[in-house]
């Protein structure tokens, strides 16, 4: 069966059970604290925990899940995926653990015929939580089970959390005996590989807060209401029924080990290390594939990082398969063609998703060139000290710089011979993990704040008013120190405040949170920050500039106008630059990241090269001409199909209410789900000015503009810089360019002139120098000071010239000069000086030492060099010394 199918049979099944089918949400976690979703529950935790009210009692999903954790297991069990499908079947207080035990043992159990999996009972295990009788007894009752087949585990096993504050509750997971070739009897407390967990099934019932482990938390209450949450594994169904021996090989993943296999002409099954590779190939380079197409670019932190670890391990296992040529564009669209059954869009955006995937693996092919040859001289280096293992630290510079995995340096330490300390690098990257982890949890600033939020946030949702007016009257529902409640804020404090209703914009979209006031009775606070860190909860950090503000205090909340009105020029600046973008460079030039506050905006989109001046200046020219046609701007709500269907685009990254809010700028020429503030006209903008292209990641270029007033500065500042320019050279705004041109091609003319003047005049001096040659210790000794030089060549030159001027006796020349504000000195000698032991080497470091620095060089000639400009006569006075003590012995 493939596994469209068994995902089409679990939502049909819910379906006829009077479940809503709810498609699956992003990758990207709406809890900014964690990464990923990494359960079907996540998108609904705020219905289990009462926050908001399901539009439904009943629900189901597919919802797309990562988990990265055990990442490094991937491909060695049968069962770690980094990207995998979780079916759920959702209760909000509606059916509890009868209700699921019921479904679960029918679909399971009933006949493919009858649009079930079809499993023989006679192979199903379940366990419950070791004091969960009644979940014991409903498997007996309606399944039939035997005792022996129902095992009861612990907190471990069998309580189910998020790993973070939120529901929670004891669980009982459904297992299939593959039977004896696979492991031991004695059901799952036994073997986990021979049985094999296929279906979680949740009763959630508590809220936890404060957990450190699996198994410690702190049960914070009762939830409102009794949910089921259910897990089902969609990929290990899927490879039970389709008969083979894990994840990897299953319809939607095992194509792609099939093209590593034709790529490498290595065989499937013939070699262990070779089939963990293939897998780890097949795995990743479809969890890639479903992160880009989510908008995940790739990136040195958070998911971006996530996602680059991905592409590259792929890559990696490759070339440990021996495949040095591109992989990706064999491998990624095999995995689009298996997963577009289930997930058309990776078919449809392929053109942005492969290119983003290709771009990193070209970086990454650079970034193996580099380490290579880091490698090989670390190795050399190894074996010309007769060594014959690389030091820890080398293998973690590679690894850290270079990201080179270990085993990959492994991989080739073997093929040249030597060994690498494994422990030694494995403690320096325990040390360094152990540093991130102490910064994160620096970071964090404490799991109080969170449930201090919620407690804030469960009175109902902050009323947002400023689409419609800048100054509403409001009462303060709670104040924040630190993360804690308290009751008052006095002059000078900052702290958090929340209102039950609010015109003050949080940050979101993109968009730059609103500054303003915030009055009551002698108080004056002003507004430095408004988030929304949990759903339906504004936060004011506020800065108590007068009086005293207290809990339950009436206020009177206003938004600066001018400030405001720059925030609307600017974001609908946003949304008229990427219809600009889209208009000039096509629909693929796609958003995926934006910030914009009052006179200034930045977008991120997905395009591969540099924009050319004149697409810059296009682009620039469709936005204006918007701005000018002075557009209509309109919002309107409806559901996330509908817009949708009317071609609005979603922002990756962006989770959506059941209600969208879309924001239109000429009717289709811009329609973007967007929650901002926007202006009534597009003239209303003003004018937009692009003041920057760049890149930012592979495959994603930034531009930045200035918009409203901010612009025509800009533009004004400019002309003012043309104006000074043209009276200083003394020509027409169109002529600047040739004059200055022409200005620089005469100044490196003087210079040339110049420098050969300096020159003239210096060997000018030569016969005078040699003329003034002092005998020491039977030597002729010339030494002088040049003074400021070009170059250390000219002292060169002259000394060299001076010393052809000395005759055969020894001689030795030494000149100190100023080249570039450094005091240098010069050394030659001739060849009887050499005769009698006389080294330009040795006598230049003597005199570098009075300079304060060292020197260094040949018998014939060389130099010394320093900071100490004064100390010049005392360094060509340690050449005299030096010649003295030669001459002398
Ligand atoms: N939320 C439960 C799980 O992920 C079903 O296993």
């Amino acid at each position: 069966m493939r596994t469209a199918e068994i995902r089409r049979r679990w939502l049909d099944y819910f379906e006829q059970r009077d479940h809503s089918v709810v498609p699956s949400s992003s990758l990207i976690s709406p809890d900014p604290s964690t990464l990923f979703v990494i359960a079907g529950m996540v998108p609904f935790i705020p219905y289990m925990l009462g926050q908001q009210t399901p539009p439904w009692k009943r629900a189901t999903s597919v919802q797309k899940c990562v988990r990265t954790l055990d990442i490094e297991e991937v491909g060695k069990t049968t069962r770690h995926g980094t990207f995998f499908q979780m079916n759920g079947n959702f209760s909000f207080g509606d059916y509890f653990k009868e209700g699921a035990i019921t479904y679960a043992w029918e679909l399971v159990t009933g006949s493919q015929a009858d649009g079930c999996y079809g499993f023989d009972p006679d192979t199903i295990w379940v366990t419950v939580y070791h004091d969960d009788d009644e979940a014991a007894a409903l498997w007996k009752r309606i399944a039939g089970l035997p005792e022996e087949r129902i095992q009861r585990r612990g907190k471990k096993d069998n309580y189910w959390t998020t790993g973070q504050a939120g529901p929670a509750g004891p669980c009982s997971e459904i297992y299939v005996d593959r039977g004896p070739q696979y492991g031991a009897e004695g059901g799952p407390v036994v073997d986990e590989e021979r049985y094999l967990e296929i279906w979680n099934l949740v009763f959630m019932q508590y809220e936890i807060d404060d957990v450190r482990s699996k198994e410690e938390f702190r049960i914070v209450g009762d939830l409102a209401q009794q949910n089921i949450d259910t897990g089902m594994g969609l990929e290990r169904v899927a490879f039970l029924l389709q008969g083979v021996d894990n994840m990897y090989e299953i319809d939607e993943v095992a194509p792609v080990i099939t093209a590593a296999q034709e790529m490498s002409g290595r065989r499937y099954g013939a070699d262990r290390d070779d089939d963990v590779r293939m897998r780890v190939v097949a795995d990743h380079v479809r969890s890639s594939l479903m992160l880009i197409g989510d908008g995940i670019t790739p990136s040195n932190e958070g998911r971006g990082y996530v996602l680059r670890r991905l592409l590259r391990r792929s890559v990696r296992a490759m070339r440990l398969l021996g495949v040095e040529d591109h992989a990706l564009p064999h491998l990624l669209p095999v995995s689009k063609d298996a997963m577009a059954l289930s997930y058309p869009e990776v078919s449809t955006d392929f053109e942005r998703i492969s290119r983003i995937a290709y771009a990193e693996e070209d970086a990454f092919r650079r970034t193996l060139v580099a380490g290579t040859t880091i490698f090989d001289t670390a190795v050399k280096q190894v074996k010309q000290a007769g060594g014959t293992a690389l030091r820890g630290e080398q293998a973690f510079a590679l690894h850290d710089t270079y990201g080179f995995p270990i085993d990959l340096t492994l991989e080739m330490a073997a093929e040249q011979g030597v060994t690498v300390d494994e422990q030694g690098f494995r403690d320096l990257m325990t040390t360094q993990r152990e540093r991130a982890r102490a910064d994160a949890r620096s970071k964090k600033g404490g799991q109080a704040g969170s449930t201090a939020y919620r407690e804030l946030r469960a009175p109902g949702a902050t009323e947002f008013t400023g689409y419609t007016e800048l100054t509403t009257p409001s009462t303060v529902r709670g104040l924040l120190r630190d993360g804690s409640p308290v009751s008052t804020a006095g002059e000078g404090q900052t702290v958090e405040l929340v209102l039950d209703r609010t015109p003050f914009y949080a940050e979101s979209g993109g968009q730059d949170s609103d500054a303003g006031v915030i009055t009551s009775d002698g108080a004056r606070l002003e507004v430095l920050d408004v988030q929304r860190p949990i759903k339906g909860l504004v936060v004011h950090t506020v800065r108590v500039a007068q009086g005293e503000i207290a809990a339950g205090a009436a206020v009177l909340a206003e938004v600066d106008p001018e400030w405001r009105l720059g925030a609307r020029q600017a974001h609908s600046g946003t949304h008229v630059v990427h219809a600009a973008l889209r208009e000039v460079l096509g629909p693929n030039a796609l958003q995926s990241g934006s910030y914009n506050k009052p006179g200034y905006l930045r977008l991120d989109f997905s395009w591969g090269q540099a924009l050319s001046p004149a697409t810059r200046s296009e682009v620039e020219e469709v936005s204006n001409r918007a701005i000018r046609q002075d557009l209509g701007v309109s919002w309107q709500y409806m559901t996330l199909p509908e817009a949708k269907e009317w071609g609005a685009i979603a922002l990756f990254g962006e989770t959506y209410d059941e209600q969208v809010r879309v924001v239109e700028i000429g009717g289709p020429w811009s329609r973007e789900l967007c929650g901002g503030t926007h202006v009534d006209h597009s003239s209303q903008i003003g004018l937009v000015a692009l003041t920057g292209e760049s890149s930012v990641g592979s495959g994603s270029r930034r531009v930045e503009a200035l918009v409203g007033i901010e612009a025509f500065h800009h533009l004004a500042a400019e002309r003012a810089l043309v104006a000074s320019l043209t009276d200083t050279l003394k020509v027409r705004p169109h002529e600047l360019p040739d004059r200055v041109a022409a200005v620089l091609a005469r100044l490196r003319e003087a210079e040339k002139e110049l420098a050969a003047l300096r020159q003239g005049r210096l060997l000018a001096a030569a016969g005078g120098l040699a003329d003034g040659a002092t005998d020491v210790a039977g030597t002729r000794v010339v030494l002088h000071e040049v003074g400021d030089v070009g170059s250390v060549d000219e002292l060169r030159t002259l000394a060299l010239d001076v010393r052809g001027r000395l005759g055969e006796q020894p001689a030795v020349v030494a000149l100190g000069g100023v080249a570039k504000e450094r005091p240098v000195v010069l050394v030659v000698t001739n060849a009887a000086a050499r005769e009698v032991g006389l080294r330009a080497g040795v006598l230049a470091k003597a005199a570098a030492g009075a300079l304060g620095g060292g020197g260094g060089g040949k018998d014939d000639v060389a130099q010394g060099g320093g900071t100490d400009v004064t100390a010049l006569a005392t360094a060509l006075e340690q050449v005299r010394a030096g010649v003295q003590s030669v001459g002398g012995r």
